[in-house]
């Protein structure tokens, strides 16, 4: 074990310390005037987080998987109809595109990026959908029509918006961002000449603020953002079961409301949310740095029209698991996202998938390994875990002592 004290994998408790009198402030809020669902703080909440992602309109929902099946109605998807996504993503993707009542099919990842490949994209829809009679595009594979694509923000860094969106414009596909890792991440687009918020380039996206997230709530919470009103109009009514106004229902909906407290706490967060994020980068480039010299491992690749939050920060290496136990042995907390690509997941056995079918994501999830990432992170912590990693890795100790010095961190910095 080490002499030092452990490092987490993640940090929760600091910040909601740094914060405690603002967030016990909405709480006194909320008590005071009993308002616990909708009213004001949900509604301050929702235009500010609209403003941060530069839409129109944003709507907070009861979790990010309700947002993403709301957003994933709202946009006109059918029941029986086919949405596609990744494999590599987690569970909620799909569960979402299912509780639509549609159906999800994969398309594989890119090997750099680890997010929806265009080029693979470009061959399903080319190579594995025809046309009905009536024009209408439907996958060989289950014979539906395919109508939406949901490209997934992975860690923290945007899908390659430009190829995805130019493809769904040529088979009429309606485009939905699942953002619930990507709360502020960038992607720079040639077509249109400016950068743009996840959140802001397809129909609509979704947000999760479970408390892990870069914007973490204090419990469960979500939210859709979008630019098209009537998609705005359409989801404020599925979150309240149906009603236009009370009690008048224009169609079955759900309870998918989010706490008003819980909006408060996320406002008081939203304003930390930029400088958060710019803290994460910086431990990002830190360890690429650090860990630059290590050929037996992959640092997460960010193209230059991608401008990454780092939701989390994810390293490729052969002997994953062997490196997890290393780093469990020295006090250093590590996560896996994910282990088994959902293709290979027992809830979609009835599909038939095999490895081999989405070859990337399968030979991704055996690979992975997110290291601690959080915005408190200090560097000497970040140098003792890549201390750490190298000591496993062998051999890199002295390439990583030079990328050290280039960091400008000294190994005093860990006493
Ligand atoms: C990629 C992705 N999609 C959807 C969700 C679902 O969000 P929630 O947990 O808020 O329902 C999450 C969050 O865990 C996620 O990481």
């Amino acid at each position: 074990m080490s002499k030092h004290s452990n490092i987490p994998f993640l940090d929760l408790v600091t910040p909601h310390v740094e914060l405690e009198q603002e967030l016990t402030a909405v709480f006194r809020r909320a008590l005071l005037t009993a308002g616990f669902i909708g009213g004001p703080m949900v509604e301050e909440f929702e235009q500010a987080f609209a403003s941060f992602c530069d839409v129109s309109h944003s709507i907070a929902i009861s979790s990010g998987t309700d947002a993403l099946r709301f957003a994933i109605m709202a946009c006109g998807v059918q029941p029986g109809d086919v949405v596609l996504t990744v494999p590599h993503t987690f569970i909620a993707t799909t569960e979402a595109i299912s509780q639509a009542g549609a159906f999800p099919e994969f398309v594989d990842i890119d090997e750099h990026t680890y997010n929806m490949s265009v080029e693979k994209l470009q061959l399903f829809l080319e190579g594995q959908c025809t046309r009905d009679t009536f024009g209408k595009l439907i996958s060989r594979r289950s014979h539906r029509p395919v109508t939406a694509i949901v490209p997934v923000h992975l860690y923290g860094q945007m899908a390659d918006m430009d190829g995805i969106l130019k493809l769904a414009d040529k088979y009429g596909l309606t485009v939905i961002e699942d953002a619930c890792q990507a709360h502020g991440a960038e992607y720079f687009s040639k077509r249109l000449n400016r950068w743009f918020k996840a959140g802001s380039m397809g129909r609509a996206a979704a947000f999760s603020f479970y408390p892990g997230k870069n914007l973490g709530a204090c419990g469960e919470a979500g939210a859709v953002t979008t630019n098209d009103a009537a998609v705005s109009t359409k989801i404020r009514t599925l979150r309240d079961h149906g009603q236009v106004k009370k009690y008048f229902h224009d169609v079955e909906g759900y309870n998918g409301r989010l706490d008003s407290m819980q909006a408060g706490f996320l406002h008081v967060k939203l304003a930390h949310l930029a400088q958060w994020n710019e803290q994460r980068r910086e431990h990002a480039a830190r360890y690429s740095q650090l860990l630059s010299g290590d050929e037996s491992i992959a640092c997460p690749y960010e193209p230059s029209w991608s401008r990454a939050v780092y939701h989390l920060y994810v390293i490729r290496t052969a002997d994953r698991d062997g490196m997890i136990q290393h780093l469990q042995e020295a006090g250093i907390g590590t996560g896996i996202h994910y282990p088994v690509p959902l293709h290979l997941q027992k809830a979609y056995a009835s599909l038939g998938h095999s490895a081999a079918d989405f070859p990337v994501a399968a030979q991704v999830a055996s690979e992975i390994l997110s290291l601690p990432m959080f915005p408190q992170l200090t560097a000497a912590q970040q140098l003792r875990v890549v201390e750490q990693v190298a000591r496993f890795t062998s051999g890199a100790l002295q390439k990583r002592g030079v990328a050290a010095e280039v960091a400008g961190i000294s190994a005093e910095q860990t006493a």
